[in-house]
Parts: C-alpha cells; sequence; structure tokens
C-alpha cells in the first residue's frame, strides 16, 4: 500500500513506517512537524530506501497536508501525529489543543475529499481510571487530563465523519507504549537513563498505579491489522499482555542496570493521576492479532537497546531534555 503516515518521526510511528515497509513492502511517507519528540533519527535506517519519503510540516497546516497527499498520493492515511506526554499537557496544554483538535479535523478533511481510508491512533487513558476490571471499545469516555481529553476530542470527530459523511475511519487504541525510540520524558525511559547516570529515579506517589504494558511493535502491528482489516466506523482497543505498578517497572530497572535501590525517590504525585489503566484487546484479536512481547523480556531488550545507543539518546539528555527536566522535577540531570 501507499501510506502517509503522520507523526511518524516519533516513537511510535517511526515503529510503524518501519515494519510497514520492512516486513509489509509499502510505500510510506511521512509527514512530521519535528516537535522535540519527532526526530529524523528515528527513522535513520530508513532514509535511503527508495519507497519511502520524509516531509516536514504540521498536520494542521492544510497547505502542507496537501503537499504531503501530491507528492504520496496515499491510499491511506495514518494519524500518529500528537502532542503526547501528560505532564506537559497539565504544564501547557495550548499545543494539545491545536494538534489534537485542529490536525485531526485538517486531516479528516483531506481525507474525506479524496476518499482516502484514514487510521486515528488514540490511546486507553481515553476511557479514564479503572479499578477493577478492563475497558472494552463500549466503555464511556472519561478523560481526565488535557492530554487524554483532547485525544478523545479527536476521536469523536472521526466517529462523526464516518457517521455524517460515510468517511472509511478506523480508530485503534492502545495502552502504555515502550521500547526502543521512545523519548526519555516517559516512564520507562526516564528510569532507566536515569539508572544508567547515577540519577535518582522520581516514582511519583506511593508508585502503586498500574500501567497495561504493550511493547510498540505490537502496537503498530494491531494498527496494520485495523489499517487493513477493521470494519469503518470501528474502534479495536490493543491492550498488552501485562500490567505492573510502577514500582514494579522500576525495580526490575534498578536490578537491569546494576543501579543502586537508594537511587528509589518518592516525589510528589501527578495532579489527577489515573490509578489503573487495563484494556481488552478481544476484538482486535478476532482481526487476527496477538501481542507478542511479555513484559519481562520486552523490559530486558528495550535496557539493553539503551545501553547499546548513547548516539540516540546523548543529544537529547544534553539539549531541551535537561531543561524540561530541570522545570518539571526541580533538580538537574548528571551530565
Ligand atoms: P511521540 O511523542 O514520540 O511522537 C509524536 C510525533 O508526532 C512526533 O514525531 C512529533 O514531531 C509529531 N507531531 C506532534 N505534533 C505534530 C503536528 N502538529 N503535526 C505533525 N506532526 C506532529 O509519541 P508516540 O508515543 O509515538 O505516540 C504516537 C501516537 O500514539 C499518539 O497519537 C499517541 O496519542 C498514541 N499512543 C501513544 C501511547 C504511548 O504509550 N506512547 C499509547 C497509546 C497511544
Ligand atoms: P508515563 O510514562 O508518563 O505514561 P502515562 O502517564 O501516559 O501512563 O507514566 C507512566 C506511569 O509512571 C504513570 O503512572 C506516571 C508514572 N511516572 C512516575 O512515577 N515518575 C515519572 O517520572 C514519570 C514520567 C511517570
Amino acid at each position: 500500500m501507499r501510506l502517509l503516515v503522520c507523526g511518524g518521526a516519533g516513537f511510535i510511528g517511526s515503529t510503524f513506517a518501519r515494519q510497514r515497509l520492512r516486513e509489509h513492502g509499502d510505500q510510506v511517507t511521512v509527514l512530521d512537524k519535528l516537535t522535540y519528540a519527532g526526530r529524523e533519527e528515528n527513522l535513520h535506517d530508513l532514509a535511503r530506501d527508495p519507497s519511502f519519503r520524509f516531509l516536514r510540516g504540521a498536520v494542521e497546516d492544510r497547505q502542507a497536508v496537501a503537499e504531503a497527499i501530491d507528492a504520496a498520493a496515499p491510499e491511506a492515511i495514518v494519524n500518529f501525529a500528537a502532542e503526547t506526554h501528560v505532564d506537559r499537557s497539565i504544564a501547557e496544554p495550548d499545543a494539545f489543543v491545536s494538534t489534537h483538535a485542529l490536525g485531526t479535523y485538517v486531516l479528516l478533511e483531506a481525507a474525506r475529499e479524496r476518499e482516502l481510508r484514514y487510521v486515528q491512533v488514540s490511546t486507553d487513558e481515553v476511557y479514564g481510571s479503572i479499578d477493577e476490571g478492563t475497558f472494552t471499545e463500549q466503555s464511556p469516555l472519561a478523560p481526565s487530563s488535557p492530554y487524554s481529553a483532547t485525544k478523545a476530542g479527536a476521536d469523536l470527530l472521526v466517529q462523526s465523519y464516518f457517521h455524517t459523511y460515510g468517511l472509511p475511519a478506523v480508530i485503534c487504541r492502545g495502552s502504555n507504549n515502550y521500547g526502543p525510540y521512545q523519548y526519555p520524558e516517559k516512564l520507562i525511559p526516564l528510569m532507566i537513563l536515569n539508572a544508567l547516570h547515577g540519577d535518582s529515579l522520581p516514582v511519583y506517589g506511593d508508585g502503586m498505579q498500574v500501567r497495561n504494558w504493550i511493547h510498540c511493535t505490537d502496537f503498530a502491528a494491531a494498527i496494520g491489522h485495523v489499517l487493513a482489516h477493521g470494519q469503518p466506523g470501528e474502534v479495536y482497543n490493543a491492550g498488552g499482555p501485562d500490567e505492573e505498578a510502577n514500582m514494579t517497572v522500576v525495580r526490575r530497572i534498578v536490578q537491569l542496570t546494576g543501579a543502586a535501590e537508594t537511587q528509589i525517590e518518592h516525589v510528589a504525585d501527578r495532579p489527577g493521576h489515573d490509578v489503573r489503566y487495563s484494556l481488552s484487546s478481544q476484538k482486535v484479536r478476532a482481526l487476527g492479532w496477538s501481542p507478542k512481547v511479555r513484559f519481562s523480556d520486552g523490559l530486558e531488550q528495550t535496557v539493553a537497546w539503551y545501553r547499546d545507543n548513547a548516539w540516540w539518546w546523548e543529544p537529547i539528555r544534553s539539549g531541551e531534555y535537561r531543561a524540561y527536566y530541570e522545570r518539571q522535577y526541580g533538580r538537574s540531570l548528571h551530565p
């Protein structure tokens, strides 16, 4: 297939682009604004592939989107483009509203005009927090942060384009992803890099919050299944095979990196912190998808990747991320 992958220079979008080129022989055009989280380094191994093209541009920019569609002549648009960090959405929500609301709208209009299939990549966070049991596609939307509320708004807009205009659009909602190329503001890469550098490991509150972990290659494959086999107008949840409390994850990272347990430090809790996410994947499993990577293996491989790929994270840890870390955590990172 010919695909326009928006936000494809980020963590999961680049994983998806790699998988489509390597495993499916697709032609992939990435359109990405290159925010702090988007990096061409994430696509370094694809840059010279004749079936791959990178274009810099924002999804809320109509002209950039039109030019990308002219260049790619896609059969489908897959939209990963987003601001993705809950803590940043609490501190500065502006970009979350414009990218998720306006950006999704511009892409939907472009897809409608040209009758393209459309896949919206979304998150379990739109359902809010669940103490017991697991969310299905029928669960009500109850987002709690500016991140999840704007993602939920985008999902509703996508569904309205199916109901109103018959746009062949599908939504795939994933649980917490981890793996190579994840920006180190997120729990797992933050803890790995801090552990390796002798920095403290800042656990919010008591660390008993639970997340449902999915390896990025499994989520990318689920999105591919939904692209190929999903029914227009439908939502498909893709949850990982394992749920873990944050403290368990951090302790395992301490073991895998050879860091000291004394590096763990409980810090002020995140405002409105969701206690637990859990996602049922029955519907996407019926399309033939299942997750392949168990968390304990995937975490070990992820620690090894960060240990072996300092070329990837060194420019991040010495750049904007240091200032962000100081603002968010009130302390500096070791050089
Ligand atoms: P990321 O922050 O690593 O990447 C986001 C990408 O979008 C970056 O390359 C960025 O430059 C690009 N982008 C941001 N605003 C843009 C704009 N206005 N126009 C064009 N490009 C723009 O995020 P990620 O973790 O790869 O997440 C990708 C998608 O998956 C998001 O939609 C996110 O909501 C969803 N998701 C993420 C997770 C997770 O755990 N990371 C879980 C479920 C769903
Ligand atoms: P995060 O990776 O930000 O993903 P999300 O909030 O989207 O689930 O955080 C995962 C969990 O880890 C969440 O419960 C918040 C917690 N957390 C910490 O305890 N310390 C940290 O420094 C970060 C970034 C997250």
